[in-house]
């Protein structure tokens, strides 16, 4: 008597589906980054503006807030005279930010008085936003502030 095996049908379609699913799955891991890269990119889409609210702030004399204006930092500064000014926060000459500095003596040695500082390069500008000392070729925006009745504080790019 001789016994032949042969495979149960059923036993082998299960055998070749779970093949072909392992297959397709390392196909779906290997090519769908690569067809992601190759495709079309979604851009983000980031809306320059022109003026931004910035609600009620209650600042220091001689302190500031940072902001995004747009796709750039900016800062909301309450000068020691206690006036609102605002100005972009990137420095003129290779873009680092610039810090508001109540006291410029602190970080820039021979200057005084209130101003902003960038640290990449020593740069220096007053408390007006002209540049003063270091490599920075000009002077930093300003923007327009304005303070509404309920203390709704916007400010507008000149
Ligand atoms: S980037 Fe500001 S001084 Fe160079």
């Amino acid at each position: 008597m001789s016994q032949e095996t042969t495979p149960q049908p059923a036993r082998r379609k299960f055998v070749t589906y779970s093949l072909r699913t392992l297959a397709a799955i390392w196909a779906a891991a290997i090519f769908y980054p690569i067809l992601r890269y190759l495709g079309p990119h979604q851009k983000e889409v980031v809306k320059d503006v022109s003026e931004i609210n910035l609600g009620v702030k209650t600042l220091e004399p001689g302190s500031s807030e940072s902001f995004v204006f747009g796709t750039k930092p900016a800062l909301l500064v309450k000068n020691l005279n206690g006036e609102l000014k605002s100005f972009t926060a990137v420095c003129t000459h290779l873009g680092c930010n610039v810090v508001y500095q109540k006291d410029l003596a602190t970080v820039a040695p021979g200057h005084s008085g209130e101003g902003f500082f960038c640290n990449c390069h020593l740069g220096v500008y007053d408390a007006t936003g002209k540049n003063i000392a270091g490599p920075p070729p000009k002077p930093i925006q300003e923007f327009k502030v304005t303070v509404a009745d309920n203390g709704e504080i916007t400010v507008t790019k000149a």
